[in-house]
């Protein structure tokens, strides 16, 4: 008889840096939410620190967003045949991506703009932060049990190799002191085994320091 192997779904490790990820994003969230509300009263100098911190935040999820849709959905979309519920699924993440992109424009023309109104801003960011809430939760809940339960072990390691090819070197060196920010020093030693040890040296040494001397957000 013989054996059929159903190769092995994604553990509660494996979906660790999507998790630090998405609390990433939420410590952002805050930041934003609170330069929301000191808006108008920043210096140059304290201007360019929320630039500055805008712009790590805003391009980590848009490289995010292009990442699950490229890859991760399509992957989950092959396995969905006759589950309409499911598709329908990975469908509305792919609309509340295509959302969110304009919000982040939006936010953007918005502190480009030194005459925009703060209350401008203000409506800006919270129209831009309520849809980015509303979208972490529902992929949370509605779309990680099916990568955990659909994308096997071998795909996931594939699709995450493919991702980090398609960012420059100089993306990645923002990305991992970015998404570190702040994590417990347990999520930092998982995020930096990902990486080959010399970019976990280079991170160290380079990358991290340069990112904590920058002013950022305040
Ligand atoms: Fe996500």
């Amino acid at each position: 008889m013989a054996i059929t192997r159903t190769p092995t779904t994604l553990s509660d490790a494996d979906m660790d840096v999507m998790r630090i990820l998405h609390s990433a994003f939420r410590r952002d969230g805050h930041r934003l939410a609170d330069a929301a509300e000191r808006y108008g009263t920043q210096d140059e100098k304290a201007h360019e620190a929320l630039l500055l911190g805008w712009h790590g935040f805003s391009t980590s999820l848009h490289h995010h967003h292009t990442i699950e849709d490229a890859h991760i959905w399509p992957v989950i979309r092959g396995k969905l045949t006759g589950r309409p519920d499911d598709l329908a699924v990975l469908e509305a993440m792919e609309q509340e991506h295509a959302r969110i992109d304009p919000a982040i424009a939006a936010v953007d023309a918005a502190f480009a703009d030194r005459e925009a109104g703060v209350q401008e801003v203000a409506e800006r960011i919270t129209g831009f932060l309520d849809l980015l809430g509303a979208h972490l939760a529902h992929e949370e809940r509605d779309a990680f049990p099916l990568i955990r339960t659909l994308v096997t072990k071998p795909e996931w390691n594939a699709l995450n190799k493919a991702s980090m090819k398609e960012l420059s070197y100089s993306e990645i060196a923002a990305l991992s002191p970015w998404l570190l920010d702040g994590a417990s020093p347990a999520d930092v030693r998982r995020v930096l085994d990902e990486l080959p040890a010399p970019l976990r040296l280079v991170h160290r040494v380079w990358w991290n320091p340069r990112y904590r001397k920058a002013r950022r957000w305040e």
